[in-house]
């Protein structure tokens, strides 16, 4: 019996590992041509790219720039006309990864922008060919993968012109469907289906450092704090584990294996069905059918079968030719022996657009040996491109491995803290005010813990600790100012502070969660 259960997801460009970079293993690519074999590398470097002239609005900031880690939405494809559209279509991805999901915990640490430049030509090259738009967004060929930056000189020295401002710049190029690419220039569409999974996968490479989860990506794709390679190295979610054993010894491993992975980016046809065979060990007891299609907005287009019965495919609502993610599960378990995934074309209209992208079949234990509940955090197993083993937290809680979900596990947004924290202060500044003879010396601080002005489920606490001269000031603990009259308030202040959070097991470096300022009043109000 099949279970026809269609998830909404995305990701599908990122099957592409050569267009991966990934930022915290690698530095940010050089500019082009300089070089010292180069000989113009000199005029080279002269003439190199001017930053165009930005408009920027804020979308939702917590801080000066100094002290934050900025996203700014950069705009390309949007004719002056279509200015408006850019910043609703940059609000509301901002709004998509920051309200009540993936960053909404650290929004405090964040700040997110828009910069406008208007283009002369609406929309996102094809077929390997720029418009005439500030940053030359293009896709290589017709399908909806991957979205490539045909300026990039120009896109780093609009980044760089922006100082503080640009810590992760996300290029949105004017198109509703689906495409982007991760690296440290990331670019995305405003793609209702498609556009903040691709914002919110790409995040956790750039921000956190972290790999892939998914199947089907070369060695070296999974890397950071979600991925464990080898079963002899300690668990880097040690702390997370549901059932730590009591001894010290490995976990088991979640049975589960990958018979059939294939990105084949095939356009289909009316002539002939795209099929392909695998074989099963018949040895699980049940398995999903993951697929990725484009170009088939109706149920009567496309028929997908196993072994020759109809799985029921239907498309995502309102997903029109975009792209969109499908699993069906199956309770039944696979025969052992050959079987064949098959994907015909029925509406001979589509051909030129109608594309099967990926297919997958993951074969899964039973009960007892496959944790599929979330919220069970252990060792799963995801395979590569050569069918190698790489082990991650989670089945399916993270969105570096189901992009339809749209929040990072524990282990993922542990790692958003500590990385964060890393770059920034939880104290913005001190300063001192007057009022009458009353001296009052305030301390600017990250808003989290009670400081937010929007409450989070998390547990979390600011402890702060006021000391003048060396003597702790017991009436100021947690308190943000301190108040002392005339002479009194002369001298030396420090203040120190310290966060803790539920979403935090294991700190990188204790010193991220904590802060320390002095700050010396001379004169009396
Ligand atoms: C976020 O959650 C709060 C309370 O749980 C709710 O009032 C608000 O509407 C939610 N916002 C979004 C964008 O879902
Ligand atoms: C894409 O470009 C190639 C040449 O680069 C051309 O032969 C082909 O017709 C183009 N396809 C479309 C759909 O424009
Ligand atoms: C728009 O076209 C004008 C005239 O050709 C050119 O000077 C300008 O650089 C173009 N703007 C962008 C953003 O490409
Ligand atoms: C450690 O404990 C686990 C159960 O938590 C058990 O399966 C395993 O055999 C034990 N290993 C050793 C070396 O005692
Ligand atoms: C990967 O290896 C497992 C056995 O470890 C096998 O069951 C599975 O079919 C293999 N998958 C592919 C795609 O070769
Ligand atoms: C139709 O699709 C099949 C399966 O992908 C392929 O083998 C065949 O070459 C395609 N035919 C045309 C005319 O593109
Ligand atoms: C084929 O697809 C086109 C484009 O989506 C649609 O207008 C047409 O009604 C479809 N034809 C059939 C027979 O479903
Ligand atoms: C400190 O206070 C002065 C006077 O109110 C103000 O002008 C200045 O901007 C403040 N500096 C900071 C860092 O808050
Ligand atoms: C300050 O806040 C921390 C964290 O909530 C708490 O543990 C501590 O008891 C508080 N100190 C005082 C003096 O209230
Ligand atoms: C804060 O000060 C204490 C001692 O005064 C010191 O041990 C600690 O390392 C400081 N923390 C930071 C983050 O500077």
């Amino acid at each position: 019996m099949l279970v026809h259960n269609a998830y909404f997801l995305a990701l599908c460009a990122w099957g592409l590992p050569t267009a991966l970079a990934h930022q915290g293993r690698r530095a940010p690519k050089p500019y082009p041509v300089k070089g010292q074999h180069n000989p113009s590398a000199q005029r080279v470097f002269a003439a190199r790219a001017q930053a165009p002239p930005l408009e920027i609005r804020g979308l939702s900031t917590s801080g000066d720039s100094a002290n934050r880690v900025d996203m700014i939405f950069f705009a390309d494809g949007y004719t002056e006309d279509e200015k408006n559209k850019f910043f609703d279509d940059a609000g509301w991805l901002s709004e998509e990864i920051t309200a009540n999901v993936t960053f909404n915990t650290v929004k405090p640490l964040l700040n997110f922008w828009a910069a406008f430049t208007p283009s002369n030509e609406s929309g996102v090259g094809t077929n390997g060919t720029q418009l005439d738009t500030v940053y030359g967004l293009y896709r290589p060929g017709t399908e909806l993968r991957g979205v490539y930056v045909g300026k990039e000189d120009i896109a780093r020295a609009a980044c760089d012109s922006l100082g503080d401002q640009c810590d992760h710049p996300v290029i949105i190029g004017n198109s509703d469907l689906y495409g982007g690419i991760g690296g440290d220039i990331v670019t995305i569409t405003p793609s209702k289906a498609n556009g903040a999974s691709i914002l919110r996968h790409e995040s956790g490479h750039n921000i956190i450092g972290i790999g892939e989860e998914y199947d089907g990506i070369e060695d070296g794709g999974y890397f950071g704090r979600n991925t464990l390679l080898s079963l002899d190295d300690p668990i880097p979610w040690q702390a997370w584990l549901t059932e730590p054993t009591s001894n010290g010894s490995m976990p088991r491993v979640e049975r589960a294996v990958m018979p059939l992975q294939n990105y084949a980016w095939t356009l289909l046809n009316t002539t002939k069905p795209w099929a392909q065979s695998f074989v099963s060990s018949g040895t699980f007891a049940s398995y999903v059918l993951r697929i990725s299609i484009s170009g088939t907005p109706a149920a009567s287009d496309l028929r997908v079968e196993i072994d020759g019965e109809d799985v029921g495919w239907t498309p995502h609502e309102g997903v029109g030719m975009d792209r969109y993610f499908y699993d069906v599960y199956s309770e039944e378990p696979l025969s052992g022996g050959t079987h064949e995934v098959s994907f015909t074309l029925l509406n001979a209209s589509l051909e030129g657009s109608a594309q099967m992208c990926s297919v997958e079949i993951m074969e899964y234990g039973s009960e007892e040996h496959f944790h599929s509940e979330p919220g069970y955090y252990g060792l799963f197993p995801s395979y590569t491109d050569t069918n190698t083993t790489a082990y991650r937290p989670t089945n399916e809680d993270c969105v570096m491995r189901q992009v339809t979900t749209p929040n990072y596990c524990n282990v993922c947004l542990e790692g958003m803290w500590n990385n964060l924290l890393a770059e920034i202060s939880l104290i913005d500044g001190v300063n001192e005010t007057c009022s009458g003879s009353t001296k009052t010396v305030k301390v600017a601080l990250v808003p989290l813990a009670q400081l937010r002005t929007d409450p989070i489920d998390a547990e979390e606490s600011l402890t702060i600790a006021w000391k003048k001269d060396g003597a702790a000031i017991a009436s100021a603990a947690n308190q943000t100012s301190v108040a002392l009259d005339g002479e009194d308030a002369v001298g030396v202040y420090t203040v120190a502070v310290w966060y803790e959070t539920s979403e935090v097991r294991t700190m990188d470096d204790e010193a991220y969660f904590s802060a320390n300022a002095t700050y010396e009043v001379t004169t009396a109000c």
